[in-house]
């Protein structure tokens, strides 16, 4: 359809700590996404291809070192992107991720205090797209962001279901995830649009659509 073909494919990514309520907006911007005719894929990470389940249900119930889950996570990007993000940008589809790389930077060098020089080697190398001598390190169009206190994620997950891996970890890991979220923005502010996701789910749908309209990408 030549149409499809002149569009540009999007990545926006979505961030936060565990209990910050992703999900339903995923759902509701894949929703206006297609009501413009756009075609959309939605996924997550760690995960998102075959391979890179399997990895995500090891990163997420095996006790492992911090290395080995950077890598195991980064592994699983490789492929995903790979297999995924990649065929479906050239599409000019919209993909809509459910984490992407500031969840390592958050969770494996934030909370677990692994090397954030290494993770920033491991970026370059894993997100190196194409055959070209110009370098491209693909990054999300815009990630969103839903910023919330940990102690009320913590009051939000509680009794909620049985916590994976990472949701049992103390408060303490989660205040310093969110610092590593804030330190990335900072890094790359123009990337990222921060949302207070300690309002009601109404109000926070309306900050996410803003955060898109804000770029040109809905009406
Ligand atoms: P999450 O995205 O919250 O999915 P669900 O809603 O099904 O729990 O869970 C993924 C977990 O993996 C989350 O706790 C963060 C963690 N994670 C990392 O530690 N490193 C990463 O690079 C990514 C992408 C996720």
């Amino acid at each position: 359809m030549a149409t499809e073909r002149l569009l540009d494919g999007l990545f926006i990514s979505f961030e936060g700590i565990d209990g910050a309520g992703k999900s339903t907006h995923i759902d509701g911007l894949a929703q206006a996404f297609r009501a413009l005719g756009r075609v959309v894929t939605v996924t997550r990470e760690p995960g998102g291809t075959p391979l890179a389940e399997k990895l995500r249900l090891l990163v997420l119930t095996e006790a492992m070192d911090a290395m080995t889950e950077a890598l195991l996570v980064f592994a699983a990007r490789r492929d995903h992107l790979q297999q995924v993000i990649e065929p479906a940008l050239a599409r000019g589809n919209v993909v809509l991720c459910d984490r992407f790389t500031d969840a390592t930077f958050a969770y494996q060098g934030g909370g677990r205090g692994f090397d954030l020089a290494i993770l920033a080697v491991l970026e370059q190398w894993v997100q190196s797209t194409g055959s070209s001598d110009v370098a491209f390190v693909r990054q999300p169009d815009l990630t969103v962001w839903f910023d919330l206190p940990a102690e009320i994620a913590a009051q939000r997950l509680q009794g909620a279901r049985t916590p994976d891996k990472f949701e049992a970890q103390p408060l303490e890991f989660f205040k310093r995830v969110s610092d590593a979220y804030l330190s990335r923005m900072m890094a790359s502010p123009r990337r990222f649009a921060r949302i207070n996701a300690d309002n009601s789910r109404q109000a926070v749908w309306l900050d996410v659509l803003k955060a898109v309209q804000a770029k040109g990408w809905l009406p």
